[in-house]
């Protein structure tokens, strides 16, 4: 089964993965800034004096993973689906993250609530997969029966268990919350709210209004590499000139920004405007083409054309962010005229500690979780793509769903050369003389994961050398 999200009919979250690289100044190993809202280059800190060193062993050591098992994955705060999965009574959905399940069911009462997928009696998962329309939980092996809120209601042949309470052997909660039209769960009942776990992202993209957004789709392509691996494929940008040149043509990857908010981070990254790597004279015509080709499905055009005429006093971006108003207008109902040039055409890239990407633009949002799997080098890149809807309260339809092995994803062209990369990257993470990768300042948002891992796994940050600063 092949699934494609041309970049040129739907949303494209390729147009938006190779991104920009982004500012050498971020200072390595410290939070650069933590200002929610902080503007595009309001970024501190000054170059390292040398590379951080991060080990290879947290990426490939079997020990390293069950730690994170143990420590991490049961106490944090993960991307599940979307809201648009659980939008009604009875709607629900399994979550699987390495060995853990946990069950989210929209109730009757219209309350969104998690479990763990496991049945009291003997552990049996009570649902697999996504769907609608349940009225309770049952599971399947020997008939154990719960209400939506996780009570038990029904034990056939009781008597045989003596003296059974029901309100005694209700469904193990977790929790589960919405930021946007994600939902996010955790296991850890006592764990801090969402909205202070997100740190300053919610204030810092309340501008792009996410409630207006609906899934479309949600495809998931194991890859035989650490969850690590994969995820910080989509944390940097530095690869751009290297993977993803072509670009360059559209992106000014050199005056790009991030910025650390607290244990998360954010890459604003400005498009219809050429890298100057490409030098001073660059024609409109040679930006246009490379947004055409990257991400030419927002504007409605999917072939290679002639720049439009460009008014007076205009820019290439500027016409750019006239088509893509235009064609979100035509093709959605979604009205994009409160939106500014910067905005239509600009990137924000929030890294969401441990393991997700939120793409936000004003005409569409792309979501990349790297969920861990049952073993330290087995993973799945969940993609979840969103579109805005004309209002806030504009019905959902119910997304589309799908595994897809990865010889068959066809995401488009920029995201292909990403998972074509993933294909083998575990392969050199194997390797016994490959004891440390070498990290740049420019990959920061790497470091500020691994930084706040530490402080998760009660880990040594000596175990990261380098990164000192020079001012
Ligand atoms: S394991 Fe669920 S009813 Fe027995
Ligand atoms: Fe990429």
């Amino acid at each position: 089964m092949t699934i494609t999200h041309s970049r040129t009919d739907g949303p494209d979250p390729e147009g938006f993965l190779g991104t920009a690289i982004t500012s050498t100044r971020a200072a390595v190993g410290t939070a650069v800034d933590s200002t929610p809202g902080a503007s595009a280059g309001a970024v501190a800190g000054a170059p390292p004096q040398r590379p951080v060193q991060v080990p290879t062993a947290r990426y490939r050591s079997p020990a390293f993973a069950a730690v994170e098992a143990d420590r991490l994955w049961p106490r944090v705060w993960q991307i599940a689906c979307s809201v648009d999965h659980v939008a009604e009574p009875g709607d629900f959905f399994e979550y699987r993250a390495g060995p853990l399940s946990v069950l989210i069911v929209r109730g009757d009462d219209g309350v969104l609530r998690a479990f763990q997928n496991a049945c009291r009696h003997r552990g049996n998962v009570i649902c697999t997969g996504a769907g609608s329309g349940l009225t309770e939980l049952r599971c399947g092996f020997h008939n154990w029966t719960y209400d939506l809120t996780g009570r038990l209601r029904q034990v056939p042949s009781r008597q045989g268990f003596g003296a059974l309470r029901n309100d005694d052997l209700p469904l193990v909660p977790a929790a589960v919350g919405a930021f946007g039209r994600l939902v996010f769960v955790n296991l850890d009942t006592d764990a801090e709210p969402l909205e202070s776990w997100l740190d300053g992202v919610p204030a810092d993209v309340a501008w792009a209004g996410l409630d207006e957004f609906r899934c479309q789709a949600r495809v998931s392509v194991p890859i035989e590499a650490n969850w690590k691996v994969i995820s910080e494929g989509f944390s940097e940008t530095y690869h751009v000139q290297g993977l993803h040149s072509q670009m360059l043509g559209c992106l000014d990857d050199v005056n790009s920004a991030q910025q650390v908010l607290g244990r998360h981070s954010v890459s604003r990254q400005p498009y219809g405007v050429p890298s100057p790597r490409l030098g001073r004279n660059v024609a409109p015509q040679t930006v246009w083409d490379s947004f055409i080709v990257t991400q030419g499905g927002r504007m409605g055009i999917s072939e290679p054309c002639a720049v439009p005429a460009i008014p007076d006093g205009r820019s290439v971006r500027d016409v750019i962010a006239e088509h893509i108003r235009a064609h979100q207008w035509a093709s959605r109902g979604a009205d994009l005229t409160r939106f500014s040039t910067e905005e239509v055409t600009s990137l924000q890239q929030y890294n969401l500690f441990p393991n997700a990407t939120m793409l936000v633009s004003a005409d569409l949002v792309s979501v990349l979780v790297s969920v861990p799997g049952l073993a330290t080098d087995r993973a799945e890149l969940v993609a979840m793509n969103f579109a805005r809807s004309p209002t806030a309260d504009a019905p959902r339809s119910r997304p589309f769903d799908a595994t897809v092995p990865l010889d068959q994803a066809d995401f488009g062209a920029v995201l292909n050369q990403d998972l074509a990369l993933l294909k083998h990257a575990q392969v050199g993470v194997r390797q016994p003389g490959l004891t440390h990768f070498t990290l740049s300042g420019e990959e920061i948002r790497i470091i500020t994961m691994h930084r706040t891992l530490e402080r998760f796994l009660g880990g040594d940050p000596a175990e990261l050398p380098g990164g000192a600063m020079t001012g």
